[in-house]
C-alpha cells in the first residue's frame, strides 16, 4: 500500500510481514523499483537486523519497524552524519508524539532512565549510475511490549513506549510524526551543516559526563567528554588524554 503524508513527499510501502524493512529497500534500490525518498514499513520482521550483526526483535504490531531511503545533498565526508540526524528527529518525534523524555546514546541509540528504547541500522546503496550513495536508515522503535514481550536475554536493558507512558501507542501516527521530523532535520543539515545538528544533539545527550566501556572488548574505560564537530565521540582515558572515535557501541 503506498499513501503521502505531511512534509514528508517519499512514498510509504507498507508490509503485514517481511524479512526486514532493511533489505526490502535495499533490494527495492538495487531492482530500481523505487527511488529515493521513500520508506519501507512493516507490522512484522522476520529477519530483523540490528548493529553490529545483531538480530532486532520484531513479533507483529507491537514496535515501530521502518526504513528510510534517501540521497542526501551533503559532501561524502559528511555522509555518516545522518545517523546522528536521524537520532535527533526520532528522539523529537517522540518526545512530541509520545510525551517521553528519551535521550539519546551515541551515536544514535535512543534510551530512557538507563534502558533502550529505539535503535538506528544504517547503510550505504550504489544504484547503477548513480553519482552518489543512496543510504538507508532503519529505525526500530519498542512500541507496545510489556515485560515479558522482551526476548529474555534483553528483558533487563529494553523498555517500550508504553511501560514509559502507560498509554498503547499509536504505530501510524508515530510513523507519520517521524517522517516528518526526519525530513525537517535533513533539509536544516543540508541547508545549515552540522552545527545545529551537534547542539540539538548534545542537548539530548545521555552520554557526555559518563565513564564507558569501549567498543575494542579491553575492558578500559574512558570519561565521555563530547562530541566532536564532525559527529566522532570525544573521550578522555585515565591519564587524561583525549582520543575520539567515530564508530561502535560504547557500553554505559
Ligand atoms: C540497533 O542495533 O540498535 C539497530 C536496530 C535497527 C532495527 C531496525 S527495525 C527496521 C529496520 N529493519 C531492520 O532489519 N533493522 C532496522
Amino acid at each position: 500500500m503506498e499513501q503521502t503524508t505531511g512534509a514528508w513527499q517519499g512514498k510509504i510501502y507498507s508490509y503485514q510481514s517481511i524479512d526486514s524493512t532493511n533489505a526490502e529497500a535495499a533490494r527495492m534500490l538495487r531492482d530500481g523499483a523505487a527511488q529515493p525518498d521513500f520508506a519501507v514499513t512493516a507490522r512484522a520482521q522476520t529477519a530483523g537486523r540490528g548493529r553490529m550483526e545483531r538480530a532486532w526483535s520484531s513479533e507483529p504490531n507491537l514496535g515501530l519497524y521502518a526504513s528510510i531511503a534517501c540521497q542526501p545533498h551533503v559532501a561524502a565526508e559528511q555522509l555518516p552524519q545522518i545517523t546522528l540526524v536521524t537520532a535527533v528527529a526520532a528522539a523529537k518525534a517522540i518526545r512530541k508524539f509520545c510525551h517521553a523524555d528519551v535521550a539519546i546514546k551515541w551515536p544514535n541509540d535512543l534510551y530512557y532512565q538507563g534502558k533502550k528504547l529505539a535503535g538506528i541500522l544504517t547503510q550505504t546503496v550504489w544504484q547503477a549510475n548513480a553519482s552518489r550513495p543512496a543510504v538507508i536508515i532503519g529505525i526500530g522503535i519498542n512500541l507496545n511490549h510489556g515485560l515479558d514481550d522482551f526476548p529474555e536475554e534483553i528483558r533487563s536493558t529494553a523498555v517500550s513506549l508504553k511501560q514509559i507512558t502507560g498509554a498503547t501507542i499509536d504505530r501510524d501516527g508515530l510513523l507519520a510524526a517521524l517522517l516528518h521530523s526526519f525530513h525537517s532535520w535533513r533539509e536544516q543539515w543540508q541547508r545549515d551543516g552540522f552545527a545545529t545538528i551537534r547542539r540539538e544533539w548534545l542537548a539530548l545527550d545521555c552520554t557526555v559526563g559518563k565513564k564507558v566501556s569501549l567498543p575494542d572488548s579491553s575492558g578500559t574505560k574512558a570519561l565521555v567528554t563530547g562530541i566532536s564537530e564532525y559527529g566522532e565521540l570525544v573521550l578522555e582515558d585515565v591519564t587524561g588524554k583525549q582520543f575520539t572515535i567515530i564508530e561502535g557501541d560504547v557500553v554505559l
